[in-house]
């Protein structure tokens, strides 16, 4: 029975290039779960978009003199072009700065609002005489009440990570001019947080199937007791106010930017022509997994369902299955200190699968986990190269040469042949099963090891020798790796959909691995196969020289 996924994927903020650990934190892994589902014959509806509001979006602007709408088309291509090299494969990948965005963000303001869900009220404002308008948090600068660092900002300190009241730093002043800051109370707009409080309670109580730093994370936030926050600041850059004097103020970014989960499903539809067909992923027995990053966990398993029980008929959150973090050789990654691999470069030098592989073999699903080129080499060289790429490449070059470039016919098989086979299709269900409950790592490692067993068999049945005296045995044994090689292709898809495409052609597949299914599909004798070409190549040990030493140096 198929069923309706929507998978919501983090808004990455239009501001500068993605890094691996965007990738590693939301978008492989929601693109793996997507891939898997549409496997499956399930209706998947994967969204998101650059959110292109808020102050890293306006610092940016003002730091390259131009404007915001400017740096945030430039960025939003990027992305766009990253996801198609990646293959990120997006439903629909928008921005927050589209009429039907603002259109679906005043409807939800609007009926929280008539529901008591928000109301006005007053919040201290920063003001900077020297500038002579408002200062959001991030504009804010002055010294850290926990560790005395004197470049902490007012929304957090970036030296010791803490979230900050802006009023509680020291010597405060405006970031771009130095200027001290004055306090005012000014009139915004509040979400009714409080009020969720006992209902996010009993419904987190029932979500035993996150993972179990997801809960407890989620948990400490409950624990402190939820406020109410304010969701209007004073900018002129973001979604307007929908209320008369407020004008000049506009809707805090996190309060929209979620909102483009329902707001791209609904553009999603728009463009296929069917106002109505976003519904189907938004009630019901439709389910919605949302994949962001650690740092956005809040946002996601409390305002975010807090805002859709207000609001009423559409589906909370089914599962918020967040990552931990991707160090990068052995430190925490840093924007600031260009601590970070940028995926644009990455693209540029390397194929999109070896990146995928190595990110999913390493996802940091349960604990923190490390990259770094070495292991990387690795992974490529002596995993993809060596117990995959070879496999493949041996066997179909031998079906070339000994069997006339088709699929042999296999006879009786052996014990050891159907014992090989009985291995792909449980590795295929084993596969499924990890893959359903969003183990993405662990799934990876059982199909990789379906590889690994077939290169033991090959090495056992050496068709190489046999094949003068014995052709039968070769050819059983070739179309045994064959079959074999063809469910590798189903099971690596989520993973590797690059050289999936490849070697479903080469086995001799028309239409592509999607069409196929989630099934093993042993090639019939008889089909043509291709020439082959190897799947992956082989990297020289001295990237890892080169690629070390640019971390931390080339800045953005
Ligand atoms: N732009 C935010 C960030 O990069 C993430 C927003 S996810 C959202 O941290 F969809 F909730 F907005
Ligand atoms: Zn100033």
């Amino acid at each position: 029975m198929s069923e309706h996924i929507l998978i919501g994927v983090a808004w990455p903020y239009a501001n500068g290039p993605l890094h691996l650990g965007h990738i590693a934190g939301a978008y492989l892994p929601a693109d793996i779960f997507a891939r898997y589902h549409r496997l499956k014959g399930d209706d998947v509806l994967m969204v998101s978009g650059s959110d292109q509001h808020g102050t890293p979006i306006t610092i940016r602007a003002e730091q390259e003199s131009t404007s915001p709408r400017e740096i945030a088309s430039k960025y939003h291509r990027q992305f766009v072009d990253c996801w198609q090299k990646l293959g990120i494969s997006f439903d629909l990948f928008t921005t927050t700065d589209t009429e039907n965005h603002a259109q679906v963000t005043h409807d939800i303001f609007l009926t929280l609002l008539d529901k008591g869900y928000i109301y006005k009220g007053k919040m201290l404002g920063a003001y900077c005489s020297g500038c002579q308008r408002f200062l959001p948090d991030r504009y804010l600068e002055g010294t850290c009440p926990y560790c005395g660092f004197a470049k902490a900002r007012g929304d957090q300190c970036d030296e010791c990570g803490k979230p900050l009241e802006p009023s509680s730093l020291g010597d405060v002043h405006c970031f771009l001019c130095s200027t001290p800051a004055q306090f005012e109370m000014k009139e915004h707009f509040f979400l009714r947080l409080s009020a969720f409080q006992d209902n996010l309670q009993a419904w987190l109580k029932e979500q035993s199937h996150w993972r179990r730093h997801v809960l407890s994370g989620t948990q400490r936030f409950l624990n402190e007791g939820l406020k109410d926050r304010a969701i209007t600041r004073d900018i002129n850059w973001g979604v307007p106010v929908p209320q008369p004097g407020f004008e000049n103020k506009r809707i805090y970014v996190w309060f929209e930017a979620v909102i483009g989960y329902l707001s791209a499903s609904k553009e999603w539809a728009k463009l296929r022509g069917d106002d109505t067909a976003w519904r189907a992923f938004w009630d019901g027995e439709a389910k919605s997994f949302y994949f962001v990053g650690k740092d956005n966990l809040f946002f996601h398993t409390l305002i975010w369902p807090a805002m859709l029980m207000g609001y009423g008929g559409l589906n909370l959150p089914y599962n918020v299955p967040v990552n931990e973090f991707l160090t990068i050789e052995g430190r925490r990654l840093s924007t600031s200190r260009n601590w970070a691999i940028w995926l644009p470069d990455y693209l540029e030098r390397y194929d999109p699968d070896p990146l995928r592989y190595a990110l999913s073999a390493g996802m940091p699903e349960t604990s923190d986990s490390n990259f770094s080129w070495d292991k990387f080499l690795h992974r490529n060289n002596d995993e993809l190269v060596a117990a995959y790429g070879n496999l493949a490449h041996r066997v179909l070059t031998f079906a070339c040469r000994n069997f006339a470039g088709v699929v042999p016919s296999p006879g009786e098989l052996d014990e050891q042949s159907q014992a090989l086979l009985h291995k792909a299709e449980a590795t295929l269900n084993k596969v499924d099963e990890e893959l359903h409950g969003c183990n993405f790592r662990e799934a990876l490692r059982c199909a990789m090891s379906l590889a690994q067993e077939a290169n033991r068999y090959l090495d056992v049945q050496s068709p190489w020798k046999v094949i003068k005296e014995k052709p039968d045995i070769a050819a059983m044994s070739i179309f045994t790796v064959l079959s074999v090689l063809s469910a590798l292709k189903t099971v690596l898809y989520p993973f590797l959909p690059f050289s999936s495409e490849k070697l479903h052609a080469l086995l001799g597949f028309t239409g592509n691995v999607q069409e196929a299914g989630w099934k093993i599909d042993p090639p019939p004798p008889g089909q043509k196969i291709l020439q082959p070409e190897p799947l992956f190549i082989k990297l020289d040990d001295s990237i890892v020289e080169q690629e070390t030493s640019r971390i931390g140096n080339v800045s953005y």
